[in-house]
């Protein structure tokens, strides 16, 4: 049997990926990745700072080259993508041949109240609802090519994990 070296997560920003990455890791005992931490360290700025200062293009550039780094590396790994990681076919492409692709998904309601508080994510400044509203819509189908879905909605992280 061939063994799938990567568990690729994907959803829109609070379905759960980096705490559910963490969970598996140490379910499976397999190390687990998050790529806005490794572009935080890449870059040696916030994301925030780095949209403020070098623009959204240049964040999904290092977003590319840290997925490219990421998936071609030889270990097995569990990876939490940034939610926009989908934006780009090639990125997708990537993600496809080199692991299995997992989306975690959740209703409106509960993205809003999970990233209300947060203001570490340039693109929900402002009033985050209408923010979280009008992205959902421009990636209502971003997020279908995974090989499997889940929805959050109502699941605790350890539910989402077993
Ligand atoms: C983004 C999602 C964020 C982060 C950046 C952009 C997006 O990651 O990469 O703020 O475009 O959806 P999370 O999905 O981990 O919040």
């Amino acid at each position: 049997m061939e063994i799938c070296k990567k568990l690729i997560l994907i959803g829109f920003m609070g379905t759960g990926k980096s705490s559910v990455a963490a969970g598996l890791s140490e379910a499976l005992g397999i190390p687990h990745l998050d790529m806005d931490a490794e572009i935080v360290s890449s870059a040696g700025l916030s994301i925030p700072e780095i949209f403020a200062q070098q623009g959204e293009q240049a964040f999904r550039t290092i977003e590319t080259k840290v997925l490219e780094k990421l998936l071609l590396a030889p270990d097995q790994a569990i990876i939490a993508t940034g939610g926009g990681a989908v934006l780009k076919p090639y990125n997708c492409e990537l993600m496809l041949q080199h692991g299995f692709v997992v989306a975690l998904q959740a209703s409106e309601q509960v993205i809003i109240s999970r990233v209300q508080q947060d203001t570490g994510r340039p693109l929900l400044q402002g009033d985050v609802a209408e923010r979280v509203r009008t992205l959902m819509q421009t990636r209502a189908k971003a997020y279908d090519f995974a090989h499997m879905s889940l929805d959050t909605s109502a699941l605790s992280i350890p539910q989402v994990v077993s």
